[in-house]
């Protein structure tokens, strides 16, 4: 069930992508074939996967279009992968088991193509095929989610200052919360909204969203210290060299692993009057937790 979840979510997106992303052949090409590098390389693609998931759970199948949100999600978290890759922020070589694309491209074609993903996914994002409104409320939940007032963009600028530092219990879950549950919470929510949902739903997918969102930041930070290079796909070990302010490191790695655990046990309480149909949201939320990569 998961496994087909899963396989069908990343079928869907990768399909969506490659529609809705200019081809390698397209002039200038130098920028499409960064951002390709970088879009197809095998990311687990669940921002979509959730999306997708909320949107069905919601209205009771998929939506039509929906895969086009996915799409536009996958592109913005991208952007945020290669941004963050970059030698001023976590300098890293490696990403989705592929050099980075400042290694392959040098860092200005890098940084125009993280911006280049995000100005994408805002001209599939106005173009999606649900009622006006909804589409109104998407863009603003997205923008939102990946902002700098407890959004994407300030949660990875605190987490650079907060390098070399013992921060504090609450300064690290501002951090996660904001750096990596703001974008999961707003892929949920965007896919509820998609579906129509109500305001009552919305509000329960946004608190399993920020439940779980800030489980799977943890367990990365987990998985950093666990995992090697070759199995993550992405530089191991790389939290301790560059002192980031992360769970294990404050807490160990069972208490954090306890921590995420106890999470996402906490969010299903939150899907609980959608009674069934919360079932495939809640394996993907175990997922999130016991995933080796
Ligand atoms: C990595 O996200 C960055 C974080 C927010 C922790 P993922 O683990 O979803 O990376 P991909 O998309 O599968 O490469
Ligand atoms: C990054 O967190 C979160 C983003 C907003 C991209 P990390 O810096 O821990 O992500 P990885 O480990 O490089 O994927
Ligand atoms: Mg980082
Ligand atoms: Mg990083
Ligand atoms: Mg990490």
């Amino acid at each position: 069930m998961l496994k087909e979840t899963l396989l069908e979510g990343q079928q869907l997106a990768d399909a969506a992508l490659d529609r809705l992303i200019p081809l390698e052949t397209e002039h200038p090409v130098s920028i499409h074939k960064a951002m390709r590098h970088s879009v197809f390389a095998g990311g687990k693609r669940l921002r979509p996967i959730l999306c997708m998931e909320a949107g069905r759970m919601v209205a009771g199948s998929l939506p039509v279009g929906i895969d086009e949100l996915g799409a536009a999600l996958e592109m913005l978290h991208t952007y945020s992968l290669i941004h963050d890759d970059l030698p001023a922020l976590d300098n890293d070589d490696l990403r989705r088991g592929r050099p980075t694309c400042h290694k392959a491209f040098g860092e200005a074609i890098a940084i125009l193509a993280g911006d280049a993903l995000q100005t994408q996914a805002y001209e599939v994002l106005a173009r999606l095929k649900c009622p006006a409104e909804a589409r109104v409320k998407i863009i603003e939940e997205i923008a939102r989610g990946t902002g700098t007032v407890d959004g994407m963009i300030g949660g990875q600028v605190v987490d650079l200052e907060a390098e070399h530092t013992k921060p504090t219990a609450e300064m690290l879950e501002y951090i996660h919360r904001s750096k990596t549950a703001a974008l999961i919470t707003a892929s949920l929510v965007s896919g509820g909204l998609y579906a129509g949902a109500k305001d009552n739903e919305v509000g329960k997918l946004r608190a399993f969203g920020l439940g779980i969102g800030l489980a799977f930041q943890i367990v990365d930070d987990v998985l950093d210290v666990t995992q090697t290079s070759e199995q993550l796909g992405k530089t191991a070990g790389k939290d301790t060299a560059s002192e980031k302010a992360t769970y294990p490191a404050l807490f160990g790695i069972d208490a954090s692993v306890r921590k995420a655990d106890a999470l996402v046990n906490d969010a299903f309480l939150e899907l609980q009057s959608f009674a069934e149909r919360a079932e495939t949201l809640k394996e993907l939320a175990r997922f999130l937790v016991e995933r080796k990569k």
